[in-house]
């Protein structure tokens, strides 16, 4: 008997965000004088459509500027979508006249500066306890206990509440943060390179810490990052976003071994390698070319400007994100 899938945990449906340039008054006046002003329009996310089941830990991977932030917070939503829907079991996170539901709570985000997310006058564990004592997730009195619990889950000691932020060390903020959201005991967490800004060993620390809490939790996850290297350990799925689009998706070990997309294969080849384990050479191929610019991206498949594969086709015509079970967005994939 065929059991029917259940339901995605969360759905992005096209999906897209634009940022028109805010026109100052000196430039009004100067259009009104007959200057041109330019107000061009910053395509950050372009139709993207992707799921993900209750459970999974879903990467979302590209170069700074591609629109892995936007994209978060539109999920999360922070920002609402020019047009598109994302939703929570079937719940748009932003409601019709840009309100965001309370399903919002539901959602939580972890972002790369643990410090500035934290207010550095609150004590961490007036921090952490303040949206689920708002949300009535804790009684008054036992709130102390609550956030005792989430520090001990994040591997800080109870007793860190009474601490600033100021007294922790960066991973110790992250963990913070990372408390903080779990205390409100979202459904979906999404986390934008939230070891990015740590030391390396720290970063392998944080990234146990995520292991082990999707162990124990059963947590839903949109993971964010521009080091493939970072997903690859956290990922049941890896989604790789170029210019606004996303160009391939599938299942991390496939991403790694058998990428379809030339955006993914260059992605892969610029990460720097050891060629054996006792060899100090190190090779990798940086991507040729520069990221071109949001503001005006090139026509066709995005990415032609760089491709080695490129050709005429590509310069017009828009690669659709085809093909199961891993989707790419190009008129000629590579082979497996
Ligand atoms: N609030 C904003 N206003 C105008 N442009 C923005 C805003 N946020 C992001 N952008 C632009 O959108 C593009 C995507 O940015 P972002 O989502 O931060 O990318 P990423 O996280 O992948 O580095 C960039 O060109 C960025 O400058
Ligand atoms: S569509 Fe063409 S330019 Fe784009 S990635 Fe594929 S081969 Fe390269
Ligand atoms: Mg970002």
């Amino acid at each position: 008997m065929n059991v029917p899938a259940a339901r995605p945990l969360v759905e992005v449906q096209d999906v897209s965000k634009r940022f028109t340039p805010h026109v100052s008054i000196g430039e009004r006046i100067a259009a009104m004088l007959g200057s041109p002003v330019e107000t061009r329009t910053v395509h950050a996310v372009d139709n993207v459509s992707f799921a993900i089941r209750k459970g999974e830990v879903l990467g979302l991977v590209g170069e700074s500027g591609c629109g892995k932030s936007t994209l978060g917070r539109v999920v999360a939503g922070i920002h609402p979508p020019s047009e598109g829907r994302a939703s929570i079991e079937g719940v748009a996170v932003m409601g019709e006249g840009r309100t965001p539901l309370k399903t919002t709570t539901r959602i939580q985000m972890v972002f790369q500066d643990p410090f500035a997310s934290l207010d550095p006058r609150v004590r961490i564990g007036d921090t952490i306890g303040e949206g689920p004592l708002a949300h009535g997730l804790v009684a008054k009195a036992d709130v102390q206990a609550y956030v005792a619990r989430w520090l001990t889950a994040v591997g800080l000691p109870a007793e860190a509440a009474g601490r600033f932020p100021h007294q922790f060390s960066g991973g110790q903020r992250q963990r913070v943060a990372i408390a903080r959201a779990l205390a409100m005991q979202p459904d979906v967490l999404v986390c934008d390179e939230p070891v990015a800004s740590l030391d390396v060993s720290i970063q392998a620390q944080i990234i146990n810490l995520f292991l082990k809490l999707r162990r124990e939790l059963d947590l839903t996850m949109l993971f964010i990052s521009h080091d493939l290297g970072v997903v690859r350990h956290i990922c049941d799925r890896v989604a790789i976003m170029y210019l606004g689009r996303i160009v391939e998706l599938g299942a991390a070990a496939d991403i790694f071994e058998r990428p379809r997309h030339p955006y993914t294969r260059a992605l892969l080849d610029s990460v720097p390698k050891l060629v054996t384990a006792s060899d100090e050479l190190v090779t990798f191929k940086p991507i040729q070319g520069e990221l071109p610019s949001p503001l005006s991206p090139p026509p066709g498949c995005h990415f032609h400007l760089r491709c080695p594969h490129a050709r005429e086709r590509c310069r017009v015509e828009v690669p659709r994100l085809e093909g199961d079970p891993q989707p790419a967005a190009c008129h000629y994939p590579l082979a497996p």
